[in-house]
């Protein structure tokens, strides 16, 4: 491990991986379509295999433009989490993100580090170059898939990086799930974590979902340990343009005090007031690090432009990165 070194290839950013955002994007949904397609047309029984060609074939392609590496999940296990279609652009934005944790809110290679909603180990795969002897990484999430994919190739080369499910609930990324997400226990004792993650996962979650898991993640942490936590936040400056459907993604319709994508699955794409949040923050016993760090989902500022270059959350191939509410226990 190379203890407290980031990986070479974010110290290299900008000089060596130049990723086309517009290609990204386009090719992302391209790809989800097809697979779509493909899984409406083929029966239950042969889908195990015809995963298996898909991946060959997409590894295969990968490979050959020498864009492969072995902790970096095929292109189908990827667009479960994000549009990265582009496994360069996957690999950057875990990069970004570690030198996030570390530069906004002081992560150390000796953390013990929990990943809630760790999907295929995007971040883990980044921080297998971060974390040094001593330190734990744990990530769970709903979706059997990728944590599987996680399992058998992150914590086969790398035994002290754990995964696990937790079957609860979210139409978009586990309707079969039983637990509802608003009461989960995560599957932790207390007072286990010098810092928790939850990236791009609040965005997914309607609020008594949010207050469960900011309550769980409070107890799960050491005293004196740190959350980082992607949102959409709604306040004064923001409200307004969402309202206006100027923001990527469109909020246009109301949930409550919420904003979301769309009616028919709030839990699609949501917005939450940075009041309610805030409130939320304080009654579980979480001091919020201010200033809250902006995201340019709502608009670009010279500090939300600044903040692009940790990828957190949202479209990371578009400017687009989500508010990072960081925040101690106390
Ligand atoms: C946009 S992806 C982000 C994945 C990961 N945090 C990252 O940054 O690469 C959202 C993730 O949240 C997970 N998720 C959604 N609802 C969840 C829940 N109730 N419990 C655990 N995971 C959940 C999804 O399965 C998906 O992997």
């Amino acid at each position: 491990m190379l203890c407290g070194r980031l990986p070479s290839h974010a110290r290299q950013r900008g000089r060596g991986e130049a990723v086309s955002a517009h290609f990204a994007e386009t090719s992302s949904k391209i790809t989800g379509y097809l697979i779509g397609a493909v899984k409406r047309v083929v029966p239950a029984s042969a889908q195990p295999g015809a995963n298996r060609l898909f991946d060959k074939t997409t590894n295969g392609v990968e490979r050959a433009l020498g864009w492969r590496e072995d902790l970096t999940p095929p292109l189908r296990i990827r667009l479960h989490i994000g549009p990265f279609a582009d496994p360069r652009l996957y690999r950057l934005a875990g990069d970004a993100n570690v030198e996030g944790f570390r530069d906004l809110a002081g992560l150390r290679p000796g953390s013990s580090f929990l990943d809630i909603a760790c999907g295929c180990g995007r971040v883990a795969r980044a921080l297998t170059s971060y974390l040094g002897p001593g330190a734990t990484y744990e990530g769970f999430d709903t979706a059997v898939k990728p944590v599987a994919w996680a399992q058998s190739v992150i914590t086969a080369k790398f035994p002290s990086f754990h995964f696990r499910t937790a079957d609860t609930f979210n139409k978009r990324y586990n309707p079969q799930g039983k637990t509802g997400a608003s009461e989960l226990i995560f599957p932790y004792e207390d007072g286990t974590f010098d810092f928790a993650f939850a990236g791009s996962l609040y965005t997914h979650m309607v609020p008594d979902e949010v207050a469960n898991f900011v309550a769980e993640t409070k107890r799960v942490l050491k005293p004196g340990g740190k959350t980082l936590a992607t949102f959409c936040l709604l306040n004064e400056r923001t409200l307004p343009l969402v309202d206006a459907g100027k923001t990527m993604p469109r909020l246009v319709y109301r949930y409550g005090d919420c904003r979301v994508r769309t009616e028919k699955d709030p839990a699609h794409f949501i917005a939450h007031p940075e009041s309610w949040v805030r409130d939320l923050y304080a009654k579980v016993g979480l001091r919020i690090v201010e200033p809250i760090e902006r995201g340019t989902w709502a608009e670009s500022t010279p500090e939300s432009k600044a903040l692009e270059k940790y990828h957190l959350g949202g479209s990371p191939s578009k400017s687009a990165s989500q508010d990072a509410v960081i925040a101690v226990k106390a």
